[in-house]
């Protein structure tokens, strides 16, 4: 009862989908600010996270592998709400990845639907749809081995009966939840989703099933969320695409203009990088430069960068002072 406590709940939400290149921390805090519930980081191959050191700054926390690239980016703001995916096919390798991010996240994902070559010949994403039992093992080992909830996140099977069918096995695993992305694997954005499917899952599993797929054909605006949810029968629904041409569909109040947009992401790109551009002086000098680029011609927010130059040449006189190059 007490692992309950103050868990995340996948009933009832919206959630922003896990995208390569696009689910990064700038992307998943406006998602959030704009009304998303959770947000979900692009996935990460177990392969290159479980050597990861953890490197604290100012505003973030970083997952940094041992060749210095930072895998994974997270911070408080979204500690409660981010659910970290990963990409495995090794329950022991995952189990060394969840235990590593859990305590600066929400809950942890596994990637099973992910069609592309260089996961599928690791026998990783959709690979694994068909090995029921390597996902109950990597399943029940995150679920038995750390406190936060562990989801998946699948595509569908070529048959209703074989789908219905996994799905009641994933959940005897004990996840907290199911992503159901309604389309098989070798299907691409232009075919029309499944909501039978999902549906079908719905009724089939207690736990939670959220909704994906439907960017295209449904939904786009905040009201169409609602009707994805509800033709997909679903308890919650998650948005890729529609989210990436536009995170403030996640408003209630109505989708503002990608121009707006752009300013916002511009504020957390130099809110959660600036940290890391202070390590080297010249590299700070490059941020600063492209930002008054950005900032002053394309956007016409001079205040903000003028504030934030000032804030960060004052950094880089201590960094200079410290003698830190
Ligand atoms: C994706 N998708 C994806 N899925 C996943 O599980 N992990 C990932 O890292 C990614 N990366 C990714 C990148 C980009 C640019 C896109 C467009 C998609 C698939 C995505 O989460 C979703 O399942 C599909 O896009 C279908 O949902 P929509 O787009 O119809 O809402």
């Amino acid at each position: 009862m007490l692992k309950m406590m103050g868990r995340l709940c996948f009933a009832h939400k919206t959630a922003l989908a896990p995208m390569v290149r696009v689910g990064t921390l700038p992307m998943r805090l406006l998602a959030l600010d704009y009304g998303a519930d959770i947000v979900y980081c692009e996935v990460r191959m177990d392969i290159y996270t479980h050597t990861c050191h953890i490197s604290v700054h100012l505003n973030t926390v970083d997952f940094v592998a041992p060749d210095e690239r930072v895998m994974f980016r997270t911070c408080s703001k979204e500690k409660g709400r981010v659910v970290f995916q990963m990409g495995t096919a090794d329950p022991e390798r995952a189990l060394v990845v969840a235990k590593l991010v859990e305590n600066d996240v929400a809950a942890v994902d596994v990637n099973m639907g992910c069609p592309k070559e260089y996961s599928t010949k690791g026998g990783m994403g959709s690979a694994l749809l068909s090995d029921p039992e390597k996902i109950e093992a990597i399943l029940s080992t995150l679920v038995n081995g750390i406190s936060k909830p562990v989801t998946c996140k699948i595509r569908i099977l070529s048959t209703l009966e074989d789908t219905v069918n996994l799905v009641k096995r994933i959940e005897k695993t004990g996840v907290a939840a199911i992503a159901v992305h309604g389309r098989m694997k070798e299907e691409r954005p232009r075919h029309p989703v499944h909501c039978d499917y999902i549906q079908a899952v719905a009724e089939s599993v207690s736990i939670p099933v959220i909704a994906n797929g439907g960017s295209s054909d449904i939904v786009k605006t905040f009201e169409d969320i609602e009707k994805f949810r509800a033709a997909a029968g679903a308890s919650s629904v998650m948005l890729a695409r529609a989210a990436m041409w536009n995170p403030s569909i996640f408003r209630q109040q109505g989708a503002l203009s990608v121009e707006e947009v752009m300013e916002d992401y511009i504020r957390y790109v130099s809110d959660t990088t600036a940290a890391y551009f202070i390590r080297s002086v010249s590299l700070l000098c490059m941020s600063v430069f492209c930002m008054s680029v950005l900032c002053s011609e394309v956007f016409g927010m001079t205040d903000f960068y003028n504030k934030t130059k000032a804030e960060l040449e004052a950094r880089k006189a201590a960094l200079q002072t410290n003698g830190d190059q």
